[in-house]
């Protein structure tokens, strides 16, 4: 199955945690993102000996056509590394998914960009993507329940999207991780950020049964 994780807008963690579910799952990476991010957090990796993830690139519709083999896939799954641009491959990557994973922070800017994003979704004209959307708070600072669970309540009722129950922190392992091609798990396996990636994780695994 294809678990792209998409937004328009750009530094919501969109490479951060797409690395992260990659390194935890086991599983390989499509990098459309123009950063590569994900390409340099493997270089790093590779560099220091730690096991490397698959790196696929596309840059045409033609070069996205393998995706058709993880598509509803139940055994074979791809994590999808969107960029922030709007472009053809991404939209073409929003249709393929079978999960689509949208972080966004706390803030009030941070709902508009859901709302530019909510509109491409729409602009597809298909029911069937807006259910496999999911929304995942990360950068989530130490603010009170009820400020969280309000946000929440404003995603679902606005537009109608599923929150995960899973959140992330901010915290700066999440910088010092990456710079050093680990996970946070791998960074630090008793950290809190390990066991919310962990607890990510486990949300989608249950997600894809559900779906697949
Ligand atoms: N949970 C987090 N805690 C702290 N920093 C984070 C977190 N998620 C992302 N970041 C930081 O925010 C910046 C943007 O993240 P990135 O994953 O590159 O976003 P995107 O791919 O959406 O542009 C990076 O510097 C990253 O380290
Ligand atoms: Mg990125």
């Amino acid at each position: 199955m294809i678990i792209n994780v998409a937004h328009t807008k750009g530094g919501v963690g969109k490479s951060t945690l797409a690395t992260n579910l990659a390194v935890e799952l086991t599983l390989p990476i499509l990098d459309l993102d123009m950063q590569r991010s994900s390409f340099f957090f493997n270089q790093i990796r590779k560099d220091a000996g730690y096991p490397e993830m698959k790196v696929f690139y596309a840059q045409s519709d033609e070069e996205m056509a393998f995706l058709a083999d993880y598509k509803g896939n139940r055994k074979k799954h791809i994590i999808v590394d969107s960029g922030g641009m709007d472009n053809n491959l991404h939209r073409l990557a929003i249709l393929y998914a079978d999960v689509i994973l949208t972080p966004i922070g706390l803030s009030q800017i941070e709902l508009l960009g859901l709302q530019n994003f909510y509109s491409i979704l729409e602009e597809a004209n298909d029911n069937s993507i807006l259910a496999k959307e999911y929304v995942i708070l990360n950068q989530v600072n130490s603010r009170s329940k009820k400020e969280i669970d309000g946000i929440k309540e404003l995603i679902k009722k606005e537009f109608g999207l599923k929150v995960l129950n899973s959140m992330i922190s901010s915290r700066k392992i999440f910088k010092d991780a990456f710079s050093e091609g680990k996970s946070v798990v791998e960074k630090q396996s008793k950290s809190a950020s390990a066991e919310e990636i962990n607890s990510l994780c486990d949300e989608i695994k249950k997600i894809l049964k559900k779906r697949g």
